[in-house]
């Protein structure tokens, strides 16, 4: 296993459009394996393929609070969204940053899972916004793009200083 780097807005690789994993073999769940160990040491509860520049549909997720319960999913197809919840949002390609954002409050995903079979996922809360949030950097959107360009702006122009001075 390895740890990943992870891309930081405003990187355009953050704003690639995912291709579907066409075979899901050994190098996919290598991937899958990194991408975890990359969530967890971060620390994080989702992260997408393309975030660590695999422009891939991939993302993995764990909500629970030991980090013990890794859900990952390939080519994700969210296909029922209902309802509506504001939670403050993060991500680890915009470190430091959190924001209120609404999305669905339930919704069905449909996907392959890390051995390949197809599955079907009910989800709710906090679960379900991840989901969204996750499935949303598969076609190169991110959540400060839910929020009023002024302070888009000013975000993207506070993350450039902070890259220019990273070591
Ligand atoms: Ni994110």
């Amino acid at each position: 296993m390895a740890l990943l780097h992870i891309l930081r807005y405003p990187d355009p690789g953050l704003r690639l459009i995912s291709a579907p994993v066409a075979t899901v073999d050994g190098e996919v769940r290598q991937l899958i394996d990194d991408m975890l160990e990359t969530m967890y040491a971060a620390p994080g509860v989702g992260l997408a393929a393309p975030q660590v520049s695999v422009a891939q549909r991939i993302i993995v997720v764990d909500i629970s609070p030991k980090g013990d319960a890794p859900l990952c999913l390939i080519n994700p197809e969210i296909t029922s969204l209902t309802g509506g919840v504001v939670m403050e949002e993060g991500c680890l390609s915009v470190p430091g940053l959190h924001e209120n954002v609404e999305r669905a409050e339930q919704i069905k995903v449909q996907a392959l899972g890390c051995d390949g079979v197809p599955f079907e996922l009910e989800a709710e809360g906090l679960l379900a916004v991840c989901i969204q949030h996750e499935v949303d950097h598969l076609e190169g959107k991110l959540f400060v793009d839910y929020l009023s360009e002024l302070k888009r702006n000013r975000i993207q122009k506070k993350m450039e200083k902070q890259r220019r001075f990273s070591m």
